[in-house]
């Protein structure tokens, strides 16, 4: 186990509280407008197109191995095109009704849904073989929730697990699109060292005028 890895247990305490509820801080909400996109034949051809061979880049999905943690599925389109490619997913949402939602749909398959906060995954330390997530960490209301999302991906991936993620970056057209909804970009020039507080190694940050991505992993044992 890294220590760095092992540091970001301090962060998730301060997160979680000691009855499973949800983090403080945290906020379920997604307004309606975008809920109906999100679960759109134009929001899967996006992701299908151009979302996720951007995020990916150069590798494979493969490279995720065979037990992966998708980070807040919403509707979980992206999680339908991943567990097309690989054997087993845990989505990890944090909207009840969307958790359900995806529970239902995909019951009996290869996902499995946890309706809980990614600040603190309920499972053990060093479980998955990659992470993943998408569209997601502007939905996180503050900066320092957003890291603790980060080091907690990072405490339940393997020694050497690798983290594929993106989002959007600021644009007034995303802001107004988050009307009565959380809306927290991140700026990609603060990822490398954000990720590397929360203990990744092999950091690649790539952005353009739309979008960043990053591929990081948790260090080698
Ligand atoms: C915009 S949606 C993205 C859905 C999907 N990844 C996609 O690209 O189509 C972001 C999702 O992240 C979820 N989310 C926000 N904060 C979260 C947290 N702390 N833990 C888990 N999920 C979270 C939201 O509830 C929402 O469903």
């Amino acid at each position: 186990m890294s220590a760095r890895c092992e540091n970001t247990r301090s962060v998730r305490r301060l997160a979680a509280r000691p009855s499973g509820e949800l983090a403080r801080g945290s906020v379920e909400r997604v307004n309606n407008a975008h809920r109906e996109y999100l679960a759109s034949d134009e929001w899967r051809q996006t992701l299908q197109d151009l979302a996720l061979p951007f995020a990916f880049g150069d590798l494979s999905y493969a490279e995720l191995g065979d037990d992966v943690v998708e980070i807040g599925p919403g509707p979980g389109l992206t999680t339908d095109l991943l567990a097309a490619e690989l054997p087993r997913i845990t989505a990890v949402e944090l909207d009840e009704g969307l958790a359900d939602a995806l529970r239902e749909r995909t019951a009996g398959s290869n996902v499995e849904v946890l309706h809980a906060d990614a600040t603190a995954i309920p499972t053990e330390s060093g479980r998955f073989s990659g992470a993943v997530s998408f569209t997601m960490m502007h939905h996180v209301p503050t900066v320092e929730l957003q890291d603790a999302v980060l080091a907690d991906i990072c405490r339940v991936l393997q020694p050497g697990g690798l983290l594929v993620a993106s989002d959007s970056v600021a644009s007034d057209e995303l802001a107004a699109f988050h009307d009565d909804d959380i809306y927290n970009p991140v700026d990609p020039e603060t990822l490398e060292d954000r990720l590397t507080a929360a203990g990744y190694v092999d950091i690649a940050v790539r952005a353009n005028p739309y979008a960043w991505a990053i591929h990081a992993r948790r260090p080698p044992a």
